[in-house]
C-alpha cells in the first residue's frame, strides 16, 4: 500500500445505493410502456425525494438541465438534508429512457460523488469517446486511427483484433466508424443507448466486449469516467459541438479549451470518488428489478475509488409487518 492519500469526509455509501434503488423500482414500473417521459420523471421523483433525509450537504452539478429546463435535480440544486460533508453529485436518473419504454436491456439509474470540485461539470453535448481497459491504459489515443488503436487494446490483451469487440451506439452519424473498425478487422456491438453501461462492460472481464468508441453524451461521459476511475480503467474523451451555441454555453460553463482530449482524470479527478448504478431493466451487468407480491428485488454496483466494488442484491418489503416471501436466487 502507498503512504497516506488526503481523505475528506464521506456519507455511508450505502445511503447512496438507497438512491439508484428508488429511482430504479419507480422508473421499472414503466417498462414497455413507451413513455420515455414518464419514466424518466419517475425515476428524478424518486431519486429527488430519496436524496431529502440523506446525510450530506449535496450539490448536483450533472443533473437533468439548468433549472429554468429542470423543476429537480437542476444543475446547482442543493440535496440531502444539509448536514453532514459536502459533496458534489452527478446524477442520470435513468440512462436509458428508450430502453425501458421499449423494454430493452441495460437502462440503468445511476450517480456518481466525489469531495467538491472531483466531478467535472460536463456541458450537455456530445463527446467522442474511447473507453479501455486498464491494460491499455495510457496507450491509446482518440487522435490515432482507429486500426492503430484496436491494434494497442488487442495486443494490451494478448488477442488478435479480429478477436476484439468493439462497443458502438447504433447511430447514423457513425457510419465512417463502424466500416473502420470493419476494416481493421474487430468485431462490432451496436447498442441502441446507454454508452454508461456500455463502458463498465468494456473495462470487466468476461463481458465479451473489450473497448467502446464513438460519440455519445459528455455527462455520461463524467459518469462512466468515475466508475472507470475506481477500477483503474481509461476513458479519452473530446466535446463535440453542434453549433456555436452550444460552444459558447461550454465556455460559459468554465470549459477553457473546447478541443481538449479529457482523460479519466480530469473528468473524475476527486479524491473520493462513488459510482452506484441499479439495473432497471435486464443487463450483462445487472439485472433489472424484479417485481413480486409484496415487494421488489433490485441489482446494484458500488464502486468506491477508496477501493471496493459491491454488487448488492435488495429485497424491499413493501410492509415491513408482512414480509414478501424471501427468495435466494
Ligand atoms: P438518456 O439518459 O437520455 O436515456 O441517454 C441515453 C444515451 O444512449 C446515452 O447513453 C448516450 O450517451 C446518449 O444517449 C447518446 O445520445 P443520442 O441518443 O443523442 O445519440
Amino acid at each position: 500500500m502507498t503512504g497516506p492519500i488526503h481523505r475528506t469526509p464521506q456519507p455511508p455509501a450505502l445511503e447512496l445505493v438507497r438512491v439508484t434503488e428508488a429511482a430504479a423500482i419507480a422508473a421499472a414500473h414503466w417498462m414497455g410502456h413507451g413513455d420515455n417521459d414518464e419514466a424518466d420523471k419517475a425515476a428524478v421523483e424518486a431519486m429527488r425525494s430519496a436524496m431529502d433525509d440523506m446525510p450530506f450537504a449535496g450539490t448536483i452539478v450533472i443533473g437533468e438541465g439548468e433549472r429554468d429546463e429542470a423543476p429537480m435535480l437542476h444543475i446547482g440544486e442543493k440535496v440531502g438534508s444539509g448536514k453532514g460533508p459536502e459533496i458534489d453529485i452527478a446524477v442520470d436518473p435513468l440512462e436509458g429512457t428508450n430502453l425501458v419504454a421499449k423494454g430493452h436491456e441495460n437502462a440503468i439509474t445511476v450517480l456518481a460523488t466525489s469531495e467538491p470540485g472531483g466531478l467535472l461539470h460536463a456541458p450537455d453535448v456530445y463527446m467522442d469517446k474511447l473507453v479501455v481497459g486498464a491494460p491499455a491504459k495510457g496507450k491509446v489515443d482518440l487522435d490515432r486511427p482507429v486500426k492503430e488503436n484496436l491494434k494497442i487494446v488487442a495486443d494490451s490483451l494478448n488477442r488478435d483484433v479480429d478477436d476484439l469487440t468493439v462497443v458502438v451506439l447504433d447511430r447514423p452519424r457513425h457510419e465512417k466508424l463502424i466500416a473502420e473498425i470493419r476494416d481493421a478487422g474487430a468485431r462490432i456491438k451496436l447498442i441502441d443507448d446507454g454508452d454508461v453501461i456500455g463502458a463498465i462492460n468494456v473495462v470487466v472481464a468476461g463481458t465479451g466486449v473489450h473497448c467502446l468508441m464513438g460519440i455519445g453524451a459528455a455527462p455520461e461521459g463524467v459518469l462512466a469516467a468515475a466508475a472507470l476511475k475506481c477500477m483503474g480503467a481509461e476513458i479519452l474523451g473530446r466535446l463535440k459541438f453542434k453549433n456555436d451555441a452550444e460552444r459558447e454555453r461550454a465556455k460559459r460553463m468554465g470549459v477553457v479549451d473546447c478541443d481538449k482530449v479529457y482523460r479519466t482524470e480530469d473528468l473524475a479527478p476527486g479524491v473520493d470518488i462513488r459510482f452506484v448504478a441499479t439495473g432497471v431493466t435486464d443487463g450483462e451487468m445487472l439485472n433489472g428489478v424484479r417485481f413480486f407480491r409484496r415487494g421488489a428485488r433490485t441489482y446494484s454496483m458500488l464502486l468506491e475509488s477508496r477501493g471496493k466494488l459491491r454488487f448488492i442484491d435488495t429485497t424491499h418489503f413493501e410492509d415491513p409487518e408482512n414480509p414478501p416471501l424471501i427468495r435466494l436466487t
